[in-house]
């Protein structure tokens, strides 16, 4: 049996999210919605994955780049004429065809693969995923006859009394044989409401199945998922909430049971494809994004926020913001400190509070204890950076770069005005401005910073000899 087409609708207008962007770009755990059933949809092995997109496609393009299949459905013309749209891309490329709504993100791969699997032993013409929810209100509901055999959906909006207690409904995980979905799309009628309704194939294929005087096999199959969360439709925000949660609780499960404490995961917002090295404790109140990779034995938070930044081994977060940047192993942040885009925390080096980094980069064993700024610097190892020192980088105009050698010194509540060097060894006085560059190993002090009288003739006396 050939590989399955897989469809994922993701067109709908998401009126309900109230948004200028497209429901599907929403994100759960920093993930765009569609791109969870993307993942789930590959573990099929699938000859095709066409999405169906309405007018922004533009921007699901954006997000999925040029290796996602996109076709434009038009008008929002509902489930059935999100299906036909993609028809051309599907017809004749394989047996089976399943469709996914893009607005079901917590859907588990293993539960779809279940599903193909029904549908391929039974040979039903659909087969289709369902659940039982406490509070099924919003989704269509299944008909079943006498038999316990599912033989029609309706839509909440045609629901009249007691079907309204009906708390089995439809997923909107579908398996059709591809013979059969593709003449039968074409005969579903337009809803009251304006809308081509996929769910209407079911009651044809039964139709049919009674006119033949039942003499064929029950044409309709389904699989009901014990989990109801697990099926959840995110229409609105409120929904977005509760399934963000419930990715998030995934994820912190996922992450402890490779090794990673987290003390209080009803506080941790960890994005989907971070990666936490063993022994790696997160405390509470902390919130690590985008591409962040952490090594092991490191201890982040609590109250700690991580963007898009490499952490080595054994590194202590504590209270901080940390974005685009990386540390090296056993380097430590905080608290109430900021590193900004672009900073390389060197080994074992130290930044205190009340401080932030900019595009700089410190070496091994360098310290920034208090309220510093560094920012376009490039710091050796082993500096001391006094309380209150200030790359003064800006001059109204340009950024300007200031280098600092091995082993300086740099004295409390020092200025340097950029450009500017202190040479490996240098040292300044505490309340220096330093406006030039000071020599290896030289001292200065005071404003602006010059090197000792005595210092200064003896450097003049080598330079002559020099020359
Ligand atoms: C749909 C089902 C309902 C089911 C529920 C499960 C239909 C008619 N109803 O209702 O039985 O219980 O999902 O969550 O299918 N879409 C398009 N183009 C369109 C319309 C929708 O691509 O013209 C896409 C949407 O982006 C969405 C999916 O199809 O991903 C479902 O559409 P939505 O409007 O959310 O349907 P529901 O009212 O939730
Ligand atoms: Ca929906």
């Amino acid at each position: 049996m050939g590989d399955p087409g897989v469809i994922v609708l993701a067109a709908g207008e998401g009126t309900r999210m109230k948004s200028r962007i497209p429901k599907v770009l929403h994100k759960l755990a920093g993930r765009p919605m569609v791109r969870y059933i993307l993942e789930a949809a590959e573990t099929l092995k699938p000859s095709v994955v066409a999405i169906v997109v309405g007018r922004e496609a533009g921007l699901v393009r954006a997000e999925l780049g040029d290796s996602a299949m996109l076709v434009e459905q038009s008008e929002r013309l509902g489930t059935a004429d999100a299906v036909r749209v993609a028809r051309p891309v599907l017809e004749g490329a394989c047996e089976d065809v399943m469709v996914l709504y893009a607005d079901t993100p917590l859907l588990r791969a293993s539960t779809i693969q279940e599903l193909l699997g029904i549908h391929r032993q039974s040979g039903a013409l659909i087969t289709l995923l369902t659940t039982v929810m406490p509070e099924p209100r919003g989704y269509g509901r299944i008909k079943r006859d006498s038999l316990g055999r599912m033989c029609g959906i309706i839509e909440q909006v045609e629901i009249a009394g007691a079907e309204e207690e009906i708390h089995e409904i439809n997923v909107g995980a579908y398996c059709f044989r591809s013979g059969w979905l593709w003449p039968h799309l074409s005969r579903v009628r337009l809803s009251e409401k304006g809308e081509y309704y996929l769910t209407d194939l079911v009651a044809m294929a039964v139709a049919e199945y009674e006119a033949a005087g039942g003499s064929r096999a029950y044409p309709l199959q389904t699989l009901c998922a014990e989990d109801a969360v697990e099926t959840m439709g995110i229409n609105d925000r409120r929904q977005l909430a509760k399934a963000g949660l419930e990715m998030q609780r995934r994820i912190n499960e996922s992450l402890m049971l490779q090794g990673v404490t987290i003390i209080d995961p009803a506080s941790t917002y960890i994005n989907a494809g971070v990666q936490i090295g063993r022994d790696t404790i997160i405390y509470p109140n902390t919130t690590v994004e985008g591409k962040t990779v952490i090594g092991e034995e490191c201890g982040i938070g609590p109250n700690s926020h991580l963007i898009d930044c490499i952490i080595g081994d054994r590194c202590r977060v504590w209270s901080s913001a940390v974005e685009g940047s990386r540390l090296s192993p056993g380097a430590t942040v905080g608290p109430f400190s900021h590193l900004r885009a672009g900073s390389a925390i060197g080994e074992d080096a130290h930044i205190g509070n009340f401080a932030e980094v900019k595009s700089s980069s410190l070496g091994a064993g360098t310290r920034m204890g208090h309220f510093s700024y560094v920012g376009d610097a490039e710091v050796g190892c082993d500096v001391n950076i006094g309380a209150g020192t200030v790359t003064c980088n800006y001059d109204g105009n340009a950024k300007h770069q200031t280098v600092i050698g091995d082993g300086a010194f740099i004295g409390s509540d020092t200025m340097l005005v950029a450009p500017v060097k202190v040479g490996s060894q240098g040292k300044t006085g505490a309340g220096s401005v330093v406006t030039h560059d000071v020599a290896d190993g030289a001292v200065v002090y005071g404003v602006p910073a010059r090197a000792k009288k005595s210092e200064r003739k003896e450097r003049a006396q080598l330079r002559l000899e020099e020359e």
